[in-house]
Formats: C-alpha cells, structure tokens, sequence
C-alpha cells in the first residue's frame, strides 16, 4: 500500500487521476472501464471536478460502467440521504454516462441476499472493477465493511456499529433514531479483488485511521488495513489526515518516487488540467 500526503485538494487529486486511468484505458462498448464509486463529504469535489472534465469534453462516461460500494437499507431511492439521490444528484444526472451502465445496490430489495449475489456476479461478469475510489470512516471502516467484518467478505448486508449510525446521523437532522442501521455493501474482498484502489482521507478526524492503515497491522478491526494485502492501493490524504502518521513514514513514501509523486509533481507544475 502508498501514500501519498498532498498539497492540493485531494478531490481535485482524485478526479486528475480517474481522468488519467480512464483516458490511458481507452474504453471503448466491448472493453468498458469499470469503476467503483464512494459516497459521503470527501469525494464531493472530486465528482464536482469529474463533472469539468466532462463538461469541457476532455474525458468521456459513454464507455464507463460504475458500482457504488454501499446503500442504506429501506431508504426510498429518493430520499435526499439515499446514495441513489447522492449518486444522481451529485453526478450521473451531470455526465454523459449511460445511466443503464450505473450500478447501485437495491437496499429495498424484497430479497437483500439475492441483491447482492446478483451485484456482485455483475462486477465479475465485467470481469472485475478497473479501479475503485473509497473514502475511510473513522473508525477504519471502508464501504460499510464495519470493524469486525470478515477480510473476505463479498457484497452483503450489514448492520452498522454505533459510532457509523451517529456519524451519519448528521445526515439525518442529527436524529440517531431516524438513522439507518442495516446497509447493503461491498465486501473487503470485492474491494480487494479490483485491480487498483484509492482511498481518500481528508480531515483531522481520520488522522488515527489512517496511521493504522498505513503502519498497523492488519486486522478485521480496522478494515482498511485490508489493502495492505492488495497490489496496487494508495492512500491520498490531505495533511491533515495525516497528522498521527510517523514522520518517518511520510518521509519513506515520498522517497519512492512512485508514479502518485510524479502526478503531485506534475500538478504542482502545471496545475490541474482544467
Ligand atoms: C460512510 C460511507 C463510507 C464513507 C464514510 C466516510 O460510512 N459508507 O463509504 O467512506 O461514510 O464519509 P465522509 O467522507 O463523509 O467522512
């Protein structure tokens, strides 16, 4: 696993990179891109930022197929909370993407397991993710794989711990009681099993998942160690979700010149793309 501590808006970082990959790729009906998606605050201004470079024709959705890692349980699709409503709201209603070609998880499936098994034979039908964008709960939770959950785990359902259900409850007019408690989600290994992962880690708040993510050991209790595991995973944080990570830590990624500190060269030359 990398890391990567930028100086720039890591949602900026974040859609420079998913331009990069899906450019590089050239997807094309029969060879799409397979992408996963997150939901939640960080990912914000990189799906504002993938929107640009939509807009201004640099970077096309025609031949990307998305899956978003989770869901609530029994939330109407179009409730202002639902991932569906984020998902639409903040992105697929603004890119010329296929809406045919989202791939949502169904929380108000008569059959959950079903929904999920169909889920997830539809990412491996596609022959796996490409590349999957996450974000990081403080608890180290990824997705809505909570602590505790099976590093092998596939799409299921899942009840939320407490701190997730308060955490979301700002959502939700900080009514704990009015918060969702089940999730339909990605497992671990379904995160693992894509080809390259990003994670984003912005804010002081994740500061402590993101020091055991990178230097502790790997355990269901901090799910997001996980990707340690995993080929070709990076952790973009801002600096200050960086904050409990040993300096000699920081100091030996930046060393590796790897080709996440030639992209953070490259912005702080030119400037993002658009
Ligand atoms: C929820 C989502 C996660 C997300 C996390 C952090 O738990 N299920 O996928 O990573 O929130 O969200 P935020 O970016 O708002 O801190």
């Amino acid at each position: 696993m990398r890391l990567l501590v930028s100086q720039h808006n890591i949602g900026k970082w974040a859609a420079y990179y998913v331009y990069k990959k899906i450019r590089e790729f050239k997807p094309t009906k029969s060879k799409p891109f397979v992408l996963g998606l997150p939901t939640g605050s960080t990912p914000l201004d990189m799906y504002k930022e993938l929107i640009k470079f939509n807009q201004q024709k640099l970077l096309s959705f025609k031949h990307v197929i998305t899956f978003n890692m989770d869901e609530y349980v029994s939330l109407p699709d179009d409730h202002p909370k639902s991932y569906h409503y984020y998902m639409f709201n903040n992105f697929f209603n603004h890119i010329d993407i296929d809406h045919k070609n989202v791939n949502i998880l169904n929380g108000n499936a008569t059959y959950l397991d079903y929904e999920c098994k169909v889920f997830e034979e539809k990412i491996a039908g596609f022959g796996g993710m490409e590349l999957i964008i996450g974000g990081i709960g403080e608890d180290g939770h990824i997705a809505f794989n909570e602590p505790g959950s099976s590093l092998n785990s596939v799409t299921r359902v899942k009840t939320l711990n407490y701190s997730t259900i308060l955490a979301s409850s700002r959502l939700f007019g900080d009514k704990v009681e009015d918060t969702p408690t089940l999730a339909l989600t990605m497992g671990i290994k379904t995160i693992l099993d894509a080809n390259e992962v990003l994670i984003m880690a912005k804010g002081l708040n994740k500061s402590q998942a993101v020091a055991h993510a990178i230097e502790g050991s790997v355990s269901s209790m901090c799910p997001v160690t996980a990707l340690q595991m995993h080929r070709k995973a990076v952790m973009l944080c801002d600096e200050y979700a960086a904050f409990e990570l040993k300096l000699k830590t920081i100091r030996y990624f930046e060393n590796l010149k790897d080709e996440y500190y030639n992209l953070e060269q490259e912005v702080a030359t030119k400037g993002f793309t658009n």
